[in-house]
Formats: structure tokens, C-alpha cells, sequence
């Protein structure tokens, strides 16, 4: 597999949103886990994480969606060079537009790593999405400690900040979800759906 550095687009970014290396490692573990087929990703960049799961299994299809049009047509480009071409789809879209969309879909696994303010928006499609058995992965949701920090927030995250919060608290108290908060990278929370 590519390293991130020869993905296409990789050098044109000054900040380059792509999954730390703890974070690709438990990635990795969870698609070994839990074997899902259908997996949705929010956020797919040059589409780097995409690569990471459809190269840990060879069965899994993957559906990713990104908003930025470059980065949805690097990404392609990036997945069919590695000879993933029929093993996955980008979807160039507002995630939003695609969740409200696609919503009477099935995945088994969704990994949420797109605009942190929106989780909270996001997760009741996510959890009707979600097969019976299915994992939700999110990443970011301790954003560089300040989701749990009780000093004041900047006003320029502080609704970010709040949204995540809001986003935890949801899926540590939702019944139909078994929620673990991993502190490793910048926080993911891993939740599996019940019933
Ligand atoms: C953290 S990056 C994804 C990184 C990628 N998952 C990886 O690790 O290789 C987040 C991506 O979400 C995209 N994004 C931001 N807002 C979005 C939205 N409303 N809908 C879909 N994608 C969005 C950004 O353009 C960016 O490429």
C-alpha cells in the first residue's frame, strides 16, 4: 500500500487532515474485528483511511463522502491506482444531503471522520444506518483536549466544542449503543449498535 506521503494531493494541503498513526493502527484492529462488508466514511480526503480499510479486507466495499470536489477526485484517482477500482465509491456530496438520502441504507461500519461540529447532527441517521451488530468509529471527538477541558473555550471553537460534547454525551447514554471513549490521538469513540 501507498504511504499517505504518495497520495495525490497529499503535498497541496498545508493542513493535512489524516488519521495519526494510533488512529490507523485501531482502524485497522476493528476491520480485522469485526470483518464489516459495507462500510460508510464521512470525510474521505484524498482518501487515504479508505485505502487502510479496504486494504485490511479484501471483502469490504467502501462508501465515502466528501464535500471538496479536488479532494473527491484525487481520492478516486488515488483508490483506483492501488486496485481498489469496484471496491469502493466517493460519493462528492454534503454529507448531510447524503445521510438525509441514503438514509434507508445498511452499512455494518461507519467511520465518521468529517466535520466535527456536524456529528451531533448526524448520528440519528447514522444510527438508523447502522446494521444490527454495526460500529460507529469518530474521530477528533476530544479535539486537542479541549472537549473535556473546563477552561473557557475560545469563542472560535467553542461551538464546535459544545457540538462534540453534545455528540458524547448522545452516544454514552443512548441504550441502543455500547460506547467505549478511547483518549488515544485526539479522542475516538467507538460505539456498537445493539439491536
Ligand atoms: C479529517 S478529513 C478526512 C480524512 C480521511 N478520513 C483520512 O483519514 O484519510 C475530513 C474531510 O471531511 C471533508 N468535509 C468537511 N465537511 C464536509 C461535509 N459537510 N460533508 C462531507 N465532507 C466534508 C473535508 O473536506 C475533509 O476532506
Amino acid at each position: 500500500m501507498k504511504s499517505k506521503e504518495e497520495f495525490k494531493g497529499f503535498s497541496e494541503h498545508d493542513y493535512r487532515p489524516i488519521l495519526r498513526d494510533k488512529s490507523i493502527e485501531f482502524l485497522e484492529e476493528l476491520i480485522k474485528t469485526y470483518k464489516p462488508k459495507r462500510i460508510l466514511e464521512i470525510g474521505t480526503f484524498i482518501g487515504y483511511s479508505a485505502s487502510v480499510m479496504l486494504n485490511t479486507d479484501k471483502e469490504c466495499f467502501v462508501c465515502t463522502v466528501e464535500k471538496d470536489e479536488k479532494n473527491a477526485k484525487d481520492a478516486i484517482k488515488n483508490l483506483n491506482e492501488q486496485g481498489f477500482a469496484g471496491r469502493f465509491e466517493v460519493v462528492h456530496a454534503d454529507a448531510m444531503d447524503f445521510l438525509v438520502a441514503h438514509q434507508d441504507e445498511k452499512f455494518d461500519f461507519v467511520f465518521l471522520d468529517g466535520p466535527k461540529g456536524q456529528y451531533i447532527r448526524y448520528l440519528p441517521f447514522l444510527k438508523k444506518m447502522l446494521s444490527k451488530g454495526g460500529v460507529l468509529l469518530a474521530d477528533d471527538i476530544l479535539f486537542y483536549g479541549l472537549v473535556r477541558s473546563e477552561e473557557k473555550i475560545e469563542h472560535k471553537h467553542r461551538a464546535l466544542v459544545n457540538n462534540l460534547r453534545k455528540f458524547i454525551e448522545a452516544i454514552e447514554n443512548d441504550s441502543q449503543l455500547d460506547t467505549t471513549i478511547y483518549d488515544f490521538a485526539n479522542g475516538m469513540s467507538k460505539s456498537i449498535k445493539k439491536d
